[in-house]
This record gives structure tokens, C-alpha cells and sequence, in this order.
């Protein structure tokens, strides 16, 4: 069949507004968010349910046309970027965009792909509930790409990553079956678990379509505090601390260099650092509980200052209201738009067990230094979980397009000493097409032999996001 046949039914299955064409439209879909990679494609399929978008797989799979599904499009590894010469259509997931149910008694609810995290953590609010994930880019991701991609954020330290979230999936196979498992059920053991497969598969098995999330109570005491420290070892001291005087409490525990804030405070409009004076290093830590005691600002209170009076914390400011918080985590949160206003960034988005953090940022500080004198690191990140985002920026003045095109330099240093210390080169954005390289070498033989047979069986014509996760033949 010829791309014009399959568009023209493509056209007549989902309507004019659900199939783009016209060059203008389609071009925003064709770069990712950090601006690595710009590719072209014929069109776009934006069906409005999961009917008529299966129908459009098995169009496609009869034309032997390739598929790149779409959420938000904010991977930082072109998790969702089409090739450059345009042989590959994109499938926007957007207009899958309800919400199908919500149980405050079951503490689950059923959400499409197309709804935004942010969407979804309010309708979740409005029925009495938290729907704890939680990351930067919120306000654009979809349930479907966090799915997919396995997304972890702020608050895995307490309540996991995606995965541990979703209790069921809907999802359509490469050959455009409908994979049915939209069960909202705490124990289920029979056979496989098939959505695990799926969750963190980067869209390369099956296009998500919709999903079962565990919610839980809301919390009713929310404390946020901002502490300057004087070094990672002292940051991990204190997150010690708190974990040592009531684990269940932390909700999240950010690490921030000095770096990192100060191009946050220079970059971004209204960032502002509430503390006296800058310091070398930072925490955010929050805390929650559902109780309604009173009692959680006096274990904040408490923790910190013994933290005061040892010198690991050298100042620490307490949000007073919502608004407080708000900005408080504003200067967390806006960490990557900064870096991507400062200039060419690299991103490492590592793991490793949480003891060796302090080694980590110092090693790979001193590491990239040597490799490019003036380089920026920019480590920040999820302390609580072991994952740190290793980001460099290139050095002041420098030629942006000359400093990427030494990022797999970059990476290798970084990863190297990340593979010392028992980590891992991916901890939440997943491998996309940027990391397949790196594939071979950290997850080769038998695991990567397992991933490539599993892909064969499920996709055995690559016909969902090709050139992600596998390293070229
Ligand atoms: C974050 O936690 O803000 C992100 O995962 C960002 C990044 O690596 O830049
Ligand atoms: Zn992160």
C-alpha cells in the first residue's frame, strides 16, 4: 500500500482533526524538549480513543509503516523522536484524555494516556486523594509516557516509581490487538505480569492506553524546608537523620549543589534563595504524614536543629504557607529549564547505592574538570533514592554545538566512575535514542539476548519507536 493510500484511510478512520499533514503542523512533533534531535515526519495520528487508534496500528502494520508514540514529549533522551528521514509517523497520545474513573474506597483511578501527571494529581486531590508521583516536568507528561518510561521524580524515596503505582494497564499491541488488563487489583498472581513488560519498555512492545493507578490518603500536615550545607557527606548525614527519626515521614529529600542554585537564582524570574548567605551545597526535604496531630514541624524542628548545632546544616529556612512551599520547591524544580538557558547541557541520569553519593559528585566533579577546564557540574537530584542527575554545563562563553559534540567523552567519564561505584547509567529517563550505545556494555549479554528475543516475539518487524532502547544491528 502507498503512504498516500494509508493517509487516506488513516484520514477517513480519524477524522481531519485527528491526522496532521501540513508540514507547519507537524513540525512541532519533530524535536524533542532539550533540542538534540529534529526529524521529519509525513503525520501525525491524534485518535480520540482506543478503538480507533488500535485500528490505526493495524493500518500502519499492514503497510509496514513504523510508529512513534508521543505523550508530552519531554524525554530527555528522544525517547519519542521520529528519525531524520522521515520514514516514521508519530502517534500523539494526547486526545486519549479522560478521566474513566476514580475510587476513594478502592484508592484507585482509571486514566487515560493523554492526561498530564498534573491533571491526574488534581482530579486524584479533588476526590480526596494523592496520586504521589510526582516530577519537573509535570505540567506536559502524560500518564502514558511516565508509564512507558517509568518515570520516578521527588517522591520515590517514599512511595516508588511508576510501576509501584499501576495496578493495571490497557494497551495496543504492534500488531493493533488490544491488550486488556485494566484491573485494579493489590494481588493478582496469574501468570506473567504483563504490565511490568510494558512499564519502562519506552514504547517499543505496545502503545499504553489507558491505566490503573494506586492512590493513597492525602496527607493533613505538609512541612518543606530549604537547608544549606556544607558538603554531600553532610547532606547524607542529615538525610540519615530524618530517616532515623521516623523514616515514614520523608516524602522527598532533593540534593542541590551551590552551582546549580546559583544559575536557578540568575536564570529564572522570580527564583529567589531565602537564606542569608549561599552555600556550597543544598537540601529541600519534605515531609508529610496523614495524622493530624500537630506533631510534624516538632520532628522538622527537632531533626534540624541538632543538624544546627553539629554544623552539618549552616542555615535552614521553613516554609510558613502553601505559597512558601511553592517557592521553595520552585528552586528545585526549575533546575533543568536553568541548565537549558545556561547553554549546551550533558545530562547523566545516574543511580547509585545511596552511601556513595558523596563519592560520586566528588569523583565525577574532579573527572570533568580535568576532561574540560571550566566545565559547570551540576549535580542535583533525588538523594533519598540514590539518584543523582550529574548534569554539566558547558563553561562559560564556550561554543555550544563544540561542547555536545564531546557528550559521549563526557558520559563515559561520568559513567565510568558511576559503574565503580555499582550504579546504573539510567535511573528515571529511561535509554531513548540517545543512550542505545551504552546498552551493550552496561547490560549485554544474556540481559540485553532476553530483551532483543522478548522484542522479536512481541514486535517482530520493529514497528514501534524504532532506533530506542537497541543499539543498531
Ligand atoms: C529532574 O528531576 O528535575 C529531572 O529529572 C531533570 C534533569 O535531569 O535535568
Ligand atoms: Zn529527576
Amino acid at each position: 500500500m502507498s503512504t498516500d493510500t494509508l493517509l487516506a484511510d488513516l484520514r477517513a478512520l480519524l477524522g481531519p482533526s485527528g491526522l496532521l499533514t501540513d508540514p507547519s503542523d507537524t513540525e512541532p512533533y519533530c524535536s524533542d524538549w532539550r533540542g538534540l534531535f529534529h526529524g521529519r515526519t509525513d503525520a501525525v495520528l491524534r485518535p480520540s480513543d482506543t478503538a480507533r487508534l488500535a485500528e490505526a496500528v493495524r493500518l500502519c502494520a499492514a503497510s509496514a509503516a513504523r510508529i512513534v508514540p508521543m505523550g508530552g514529549n519531554t524525554s530527555m533522551v528522544g525517547g519519542a523522536s521520529v528519525s531524520e528521514d522521515g520514514s516514521e509517523l508519530v502517534l500523539s497520545l494526547t486526545r486519549l484524555n479522560r478521566i474513566r474513573a476514580i475510587d476513594p474506597v478502592d484508592m484507585t483511578m482509571t486514566v487515560e494516556a493523554g492526561v498530564t501527571l498534573k491533571a491526574a494529581q488534581d482530579a486524584a486531590a479533588e476526590a480526596g486523594c494523592l496520586l504521589p508521583l510526582s516530577i519537573s516536568s509535570e505540567g506536559s507528561a502524560t500518564i502514558g509516557g511516565v508509564l512507558a518510561t517509568n518515570a520516578g521524580g521527588n517522591n520515590t524515596v517514599r512511595y516508588g516509581n511508576a510501576r509501584e503505582l499501576c495496578l493495571g494497564l490497557e494497551a495496543v499491541l504492534p500488531d493493533g490487538t488490544v491488550f486488556e488488563g485494566l484491573r485494579r487489583l493489590r494481588k493478582d498472581n496469574t501468570g506473567y505480569a504483563l504490565r511490568h513488560l510494558l512499564i519502562g519498555s519506552e514504547g517499543t512492545l505496545g502503545i499504553i492506553t489507558c491505566a490503573v493507578l494506586q492512590l493513597y490518603p492525602r496527607p493533613r500536615q505538609v512541612e518543606v524546608a530549604l537547608c544549606g550545607v556544607e558538603s554531600v557527606d553532610a547532606a547524607l548525614a542529615l538525610f540519615m537523620a530524618f530517616r532515623g527519626a521516623d523514616p515514614s515521614a520523608i516524602q522527598a529529600f532533593e540534593y542541590m549543589s551551590g552551582t546549580g542554585m546559583a544559575l536557578v537564582n540568575t536564570l529564572i524570574p522570580d527564583a529567589a534563595l531565602p537564606l542569608a548567605e549561599p552555600s556550597p551545597h543544598y537540601v529541600l526535604v519534605e515531609l508529610a504524614t496523614v495524622r493530624d496531630d500537630g506533631l510534624l514541624r516538632g520532628l522538622l524542628e527537632t531533626v534540624l536543629g541538632a543538624a544546627l548545632e553539629n554544623g552539618a546544616v549552616q542555615d535552614a529556612v521553613i516554609a510558613e504557607s502553601q505559597a512558601q512551599r511553592l517557592s521553595l520547591w520552585k528552586l528545585r524544580e526549575e533546575h533543568a529549564e536553568a541548565q537549558k538557558r545556561a547553554g549546551g547541557s550533558v545530562k547523566n541520569d545516574v543511580s547509585v547505592p545511596v552511601s556513595k553519593i558523596p563519592a560520586l559528585i566528588a569523583r565525577a566533579t574532579a573527572a570533568c574538570a580535568a576532561l574540560i577546564p571550566g566545565i559547570r557540574a551540576v549535580p542535583f537530584g533525588h538523594l533519598g533514592d540514590g539518584n543523582i542527575h550529574f548534569n554539566l554545563v558547558q563553561p562559560d562563553g564556550a561554543d555550544r554545538a563544540q561542547f555536545l559534540a564531546r557528550d559521549h567523552e563526557i558520559m563515559d567519564t561520568v559513567c565510568a566512575i558511576v559503574r565503580d561505584l555499582e550504579g546504573s547509567f539510567s535511573a528515571e529517563h529511561g535509554v531513548g535514542r540517545l543512550k542505545p550505545y551504552m546498552m551493550p556494555d552496561w547490560r549485554g549479554g544474556a540481559e540485553l539476548d532476553t530483551m532483543r528475543r522478548i522484542k522479536r516475539a512481541i514486535d517482530p518487524d520493529d514497528m514501534l519507536n524504532p532506533g530506542k532502547i537497541f543499539p543498531g544491528p
